[in-house]
This record gives structure tokens, sequence and C-alpha cells, in this order.
């Protein structure tokens, strides 16, 4: 349990254009008044969806940090916000700020509370079809293969890069930018990096479609966590919530998930997962009390 000086949390995927997400995300309390939670992307589609989550959660929590998913950057045809790829970004970013959400363009929090000090760092690089399919070499040939077996992702439709030409355009843009920040920052506290996407490949290892892999990430950060002064790194996406180790760094998945997904296998690791300080066992997390 939470030492009575707070902790810091984790989860993603909220998805709470799922009717059956909100109950959820409602049940998502803090364990003191300040705990931190950190929102690792894919809180919704719709902005007033996004909005709603993100107002409920900043009001319980002392410090909300968040880093945009794919579906974050959808832009649906029902949705009556239609700013599409940067400038939806923007908005976002906006809405965050007037809630008091802290993003990825804002300076850098520590969280100086048990387990810390520890510089939160959310990220927003997309992904760059970089991971690709065993066989395949360019991203046409991912990308057919995609088509192929029938698994694409709906960013193909949805997610509009302008004013970038593509999204893997856009994510170099972002990943250069990004990186040019973390060099910046100083040696210590380390950092807690948090980003929709695994920030290496292997944890797509275990996706039922391997060919989903390349809306992932980007081979562009698979040292960042040598690289950098790295404590610990916090992603969703992959809907497959887990704790893995590359390299002596600690690395989790903390998705919520679809309603098939949960209603299937249930969230055995909680809805919030406990990041700082760290649990003596990692298996356990936090099922908030209905
Ligand atoms: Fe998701
Ligand atoms: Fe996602």
């Amino acid at each position: 349990m939470p030492s009575p000086a707070g902790a810091l949390l984790a989860t993603s995927d909220l998805h709470v254009g799922y009717a059956e997400n909100r109950p959820l995300v409602e049940r998502l309390r803090p364990t003191s008044d300040q705990d931190w939670l950190v929102v690792a992307g894919d809180v919704g589609e719709v902005a007033a969806d996004i909005e709603w989550a993100l107002r409920l959660l900043s009001g319980r929590f002392a410090t909300v940090v968040w880093a945009p998913g794919n579906h974050e950057l959808w832009t649906p045809r029902q949705d009556p916000v239609q700013l599409r790829g940067v400038q939806r970004y923007e908005y976002l970013v906006r809405l965050c700020r007037s809630l008091g959400v802290l993003t990825p363009e804002d300076p850098y929090p520590v969280w100086t509370g048990p387990g810390g000090p520890v510089r939160v760092v959310p990220l927003f690089l997309l992904y760059d079809y970089s991971f690709r399919p065993a066989g395949t070499s360019t991203k046409a040939e991912a990308l057919a293969r995609a088509h192929a077996t029938g698994v694409v992702c709906t960013d193909e439709y949805l997610l509009h890069p302008d004013p970038y030409p593509s999204r893997d355009a856009w994510c170099a843009a972002r990943t250069a930018e990004t990186e040019r920040r973390l060099r910046d920052c100083p040696p210590d506290p380390p950092l807690l990096l948090v980003n929709h996407y695994p920030l290496v490949r292997d944890p797509t290892s275990v996706l039922r479609y391997p060919e989903f892999a390349q809306w992932c990430g980007t081979e562009r950060t698979a040292d960042w966590h040598r690289r950098f002064r790295v404590a610990g790194v916090v992603y969703g996406h992959l809907h497959i919530p887990r704790t893995t180790r590359y390299d002596g760094v600690r690395f989790e998945e903390v998705s919520i998930g679809y309603p098939r997904e949960w209603s299937r296998r249930g969230h055995p690791r909680g809805l919030l997962r406990q990041i700082l300080p760290a649990p003596a066992s990692p298996g356990l997390g936090i099922v908030p009390s209905s």
C-alpha cells in the first residue's frame, strides 16, 4: 500500500468513448491528497469525452500529467472539434492547461514524494512504421503486409498529420525536438519517461498480430532508457498490462483497455499502477473500492 505521504500512480487507455469504461474512470481515486496521476494516453477520441475524464481526474489528484495517445489525435466525424494534426494537439494542450493538467509542452515537474525525487517527463513522439513485420524492410512493404492481412490501425484513416506530410514525418520532428530537451535536463534527478508507446520494440513481440507493431513506436527511441538517466518508463497502447525490465530499467504498461478485453480478463494489476514509491511486490496494483 502507498505510504501516507503520497504515491505517484499511473494509468492509460481509459477509452471513455465506451460507456462501460466511464464507471471505471469514476472509480479512479487517490490514496492520499498528495498523490500524482500519470495518464499515458488514449483517454478518448471526442474532445468533450477527453475533457470529462481529465476534469474529473484533475479535481481528485494533486497533479495530473498527460501524454497524448493516438486516439486523442483522431478527428472523428462526430466530434464538433474538427481540428486535425498539430492543431488538434495544440487544442488538447490548451484544454489541459485550462484544467491544470501538465502536458509534454510544459516544464517537466519533479516528484519529491516517496521514491523521489524524479523528474516526470510526458512525451509526445508518435510512431514511424520502423517496428516492421519480419520479411519487410520499408514502410511501404510493412503497410502492404498489414493491408494484406487485414490488420490496419484506424489511425490510417483518422489520425491526420497536418501540416506534416506523414505521421512518420511528424514523429521525426517530435523525436528530434524531445531529444534536444532531454539532453538539456540536468543529470539529477533521474527521469520517469511517460509515453503512449513503449520506447523499445521488445514489448510488441507479444502482440497477437505482429503487423500491428508498426503503429506502436519508433526505433529512434531504442536507446533512450540507456542514454539518459532513466528511473523508469510508463507506457500504454498495447493493452497488455505488465511490468518488464530492459537493461535493468523498469517498464510499466498501465492500460485499462477496451470492455471486450477487461470483461474477459478483469484487471488483475488494478486500474491504477503504483510507480513510486516502487512497490515491494511489482505484481500488486491498486484496485480502488467501488
Ligand atoms: Fe488504447
Ligand atoms: Fe493507443
